[in-house]
């Protein structure tokens, strides 16, 4: 039996996306992270967390944190999907606002999500659009890569996913099968 337990959260399907590839070229058990209380995690030796960023903050942290207990002695891992550009630099400043006291060690991955302006909920579209009206006031310099990004979509719908993004994660998990 595969030995990995993938919990994802997602809002507009990119992360539930990369759950179910890592899933196919895998073999892990993959499942919502807010089923994750009726969940035994004794079968896993590695627990990972698929979250989408919204405003700068990775979705399911709130139930990794809650689970802490529960994770002693696994292996967990984190892969954060956002509108940015895979990044250094971003992906710093997301460990950096994410990571923080008992989370600062344990390992971030990142791949590039989707964008559909269409398919957000009303709240989510009025406030990208007003965040586009204050990006296109800044200096670019000055605009966050994700912000940039925003830009560059404009209006309509892009789909950056690709498994490539998984591959360090992968290569991660398969370090830890005896
Ligand atoms: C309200 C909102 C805020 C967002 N904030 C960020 C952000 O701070 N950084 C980022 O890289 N992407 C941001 N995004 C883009 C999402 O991370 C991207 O659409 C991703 O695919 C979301 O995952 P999901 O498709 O699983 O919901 C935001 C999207 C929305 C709708």
């Amino acid at each position: 039996m595969n030995q990995t337990l993938v919990l994802y959260r997602s809002k507009y399907g990119a992360a539930k996306k990369y759950a179910e590839l890592l899933r196919a070229q895998t073999g892990c058990t993959v499942c919502e992270a807010a089923r994750a209380d009726a969940l035994s995690f004794e079968p896993y030796r590695c627990i990972v967390f698929i979250g989408g960023i919204y405003a700068s903050g990775i979705a399911g942290l709130s139930t990794l944190r809650r689970h802490l207990g529960r994770l002693q002695g696994k292996r967990v891992a984190v892969f954060a999907v956002g509108a940015s550009p895979a990044d250094e630099k971003a992906l710093a400043a997301l460990k950096a606002h994410n990571m923080k006291g008992p989370l600062q060690d344990i390992p971030l991955f990142y791949g590039r999500g989707a964008w559909n302006e269409q398919a957000m909920t009303f709240k989510d579209r009025t406030l990208c659009r007003l965040l586009r009206k204050a990006v296109s006031r800044k200096d670019p310099g000055a605009c966050e890569p994700w912000e940039a990004a925003l830009m560059e979509a404009g209006g309509s719908a892009c789909d950056w996913t690709d498994p490539a993004y998984l591959e360090p994660l992968a290569a991660f998990l398969a370090a830890e099968r005896p």
